[in-house]
């Protein structure tokens, strides 16, 4: 059994899947768990992000991204990654785009002990959260235990409203929400194929430990 797994999921691109789950691999790696990264993207940029961060003059290949780091872009993950992942694992999944790449994003949702839905506070993104929420409860017929599922607040707006506003109405929706909510910062925005710095890390820090403490288990998002 691995310690928690959880994989990123949204409908659209750039929401945040990626940037997320970078961080979060690194605050729980840096807490003293052994993690595994799975780029489950086609499109590969967690790994590229790794490979980018390793060429970073001075540092050991290690150094940059202290954790194993996979590309399994497949349908099939929720076979695969049970193969690979060590036991105490966290296993955190970087899952493409729902409405571009259905059948992986399906199979690590269906494998996962959490489902993170990276959900700026804006009506558009909040509305595209129902093709995920429908998808969370198909897949939870599939799945062989029960899972959980939690919309992420991230690129919020320091002192604004809209982050309130915007978990209040997710609540209303069924939604778990997590407590800690991700600000839009600059250091996130630039942190691409960079080594991840110490400077931004405490959020994560809270999301990890939000994650840790969610009750388990939990039946699917009500529809
Ligand atoms: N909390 C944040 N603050 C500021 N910028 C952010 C934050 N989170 C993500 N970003 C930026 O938003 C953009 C999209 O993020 P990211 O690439 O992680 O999304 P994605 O969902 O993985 O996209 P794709 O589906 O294309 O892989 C990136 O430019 C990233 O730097
Ligand atoms: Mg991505």
């Amino acid at each position: 059994m691995t310690a928690l797994s959880v994989a990123l999921v949204n409908l659209k691109p750039g929401t945040g899947k990626t940037t997320s789950a970078v961080w979060l691999a690194h605050v729980f790696a840096e807490a003293g768990h052994t993690v595994l990264l799975v780029d489950a993207d086609p499109s590969g940029s967690a790994l590229e992000w790794a490979d980018l961060a390793a060429m970073n003059p001075g540092l050991p290949l290690q150094a940059a991204f202290p954790f194993r780091i996979v590309a399994l872009p497949s349908r099939n993950l929720h076979r695969r990654v049970p193969e690979i992942a060590l036991t105490d694992d966290v296993v955190i999944i970087d899952a493409p785009q729902l409405e571009d790449h259905e059948g992986i994003a399906r199979s690590a949702m269906r494998y996962v002990d959490e489902i993170l839905i990276p959900c700026a506070p804006s009506p558009i993104e909040i509305n595209r959260t129902t093709p995920v929420r429908d998808e969370i409860t198909e897949v939870e017929e599939l799945r062989d235990r029960p899972g959980r599922s939690a919309v992420l607040l991230n690129r919020c707006v320091a002192r604004a409203n809209s982050t309130a506003n915007a978990r209040a109405v997710l609540e209303d929706l069924g939604y778990g929400v997590l407590r800690t909510a991700v600000p839009r910062l600059e250091v996130y925005a630039q942190s691409f194929g960079m080594p991840i710095p110490d400077a931004g890390r405490d959020v994560w820090r809270r999301v990890a430990q939000d994650l840790i403490e969610r009750p388990v288990p939990r039946g699917p998002v009500p529809s």
